[in-house]
């Protein structure tokens, strides 16, 4: 039976990749989370598989040396997938010490203790571990309107304090790689939408102002582009890259998805429309007249669009789920889930929320 070692498994991609796994796998894995449960992490996400005997919760921050050597030597970890992260990029702007902290410090702790636990005497590596380093599409910078993809081949260019710290983990693991020859992959993933993503990113904030008649916030002229992929189909990737990719490469995920921010907006505002019940009164809330033109981000990336060539080609990965399928679901679960999103918005967040939309 292999055994996994999570990172950032309370959080948004992390959460729905192990209810992926044991949905898949069933007890035919062991999964050992580890989360330090910043404001991004929720143990509520996790409540239907924290009663299963092959599911292990461990509060620890990736960079305690001690507490991650210490997983290491109580258990056979047979693979890494490492999520944690801080991952939005309006904080990184506003604090970005814990980016670098998080995202670099975080990533080389994980890999030393892996490497540790995992190398032989003669510098090559016990059989069949593996490391995934979960990154994303932001580390290649940003594309013109009018065309051109990011290919695994195109030059790192990060512009927000976000995406330079992931860029620097991509590169800490692929000199382990080099250097090392340790056995790794890196993917790097267009944006993620679904179940459990913190209301501070576009999709979920927007479906909960909508729902409660607030202000939808427009950064510029709305006309910047994202690739949107439901996050099932990122976690079926990881997996495939994990046990079928080559060791050492990196891999490209995408949707082939392109939206303009103010298309996301509108095609939630009308889903919304179509399946609130009739007799529900929040449908006199959901407006195009809340949707308000703010500030621009700053240094904000105009468009990101991946190509999964590499990954279509090698592995036989392809996006599943469309846009308008994904969506539907996705404001499926928030409406079943009311409390878990009244939760997550309370307390720190109304400040985060306050303070960041000040005068916008
Ligand atoms: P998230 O912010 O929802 O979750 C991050 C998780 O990491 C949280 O559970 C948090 O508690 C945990 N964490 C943060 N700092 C930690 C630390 N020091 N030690 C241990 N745990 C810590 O993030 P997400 O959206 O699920 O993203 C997961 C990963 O995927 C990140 O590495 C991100 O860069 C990458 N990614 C995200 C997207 C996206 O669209 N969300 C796209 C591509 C790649
Ligand atoms: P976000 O979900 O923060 O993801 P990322 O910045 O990692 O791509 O933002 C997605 C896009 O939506 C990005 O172009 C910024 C924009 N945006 C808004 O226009 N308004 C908002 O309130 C937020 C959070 C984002």
């Amino acid at each position: 039976m292999r055994t996994y070692l999570v990172t950032g498994g309370a959080g948004f991609i992390g959460s729905n990749y192990i209810h992926y796994m044991f949905r898949k796998y069933g007890n035919g894995i062991r999964i050992i989370n580890l989360d330090a449960l910043t404001y991004a992490g929720n143990l509520q996400n996790l409540k239907d598989v924290e009663g299963r005997d092959n599911y292990t919760f461990v509060k620890a921050d990736i960079c305690d040396k001690e507490a991650v050597s210490d997983i290491f030597e109580h258990n056979d970890i047979d693979r890494v997938v490492h999520f944690a992260a801080e991952s939005h990029v309006d904080r990184s702007i506003r604090s970005p010490e814990i980016f670098i902290q998080t995202n670099v410090m975080g990533t080389a702790v994980l890999m030393n203790c892996a490497k540790k636990a995992w190398e032989l005497a003669d510098g090559r590596y016990q059989e069949d571990k593996k490391f995934l380093y979960v990154s994303t599409d932001e580390v290649y910078g940003s594309l013109d309107e009018d065309g051109g993809y990011f290919y695994e081949t195109t030059p790192y260019a990060p512009h927000s304090p976000y995406s330079a710290s992931k860029a620097a983990g991509d590169l800490l693991v692929k000199s382990y790689i080099d250097t090392y020859h340790f056995p790794a992959n890196i993917t790097n993933c267009s944006n993620n939408y679904g179940p459990y993503q913190f209301p501070e990113k576009l999709i979920p904030l927007i479906i909960n102002n909508a729902l409660h008649g607030r202000n939808l916030p427009v950064y510029g002229d709305g006309k910047n582009v994202r690739d949107w992929l439901y996050v099932d189909d990122h976690a079926k990737a990881i997996d495939m890259v994990q046990e079928q990719g080559r060791l050492g490469q990196t891999y490209n995920i995408g949707g082939h998805n392109e939206k303009q921010n103010i298309e996301i907006i509108h095609i939630i505002l009308e889903t919304l429309q179509d399946m609130l019940p009739k007799d529900d009164a929040r449908r006199n809330l959901v407006s195009k007249d809340l949707i308000t033109y703010v500030e621009d981000r700053k240094g904000h990336d105009r468009r990101y669009a991946i190509a999964p060539d590499k990954i279509k080609a090698e592995i036989g990965w392809e996006p599943e789920t469309m846009f308008s399928e994904g969506i539907r679901k996705t404001i499926a679960w928030y409406f079943e889930h009311e409390d878990w999103m009244a939760d997550v918005t309370s307390g720190d967040y109304q400040k985060y929320y306050e303070e960041m939309y000040k005068g916008k």
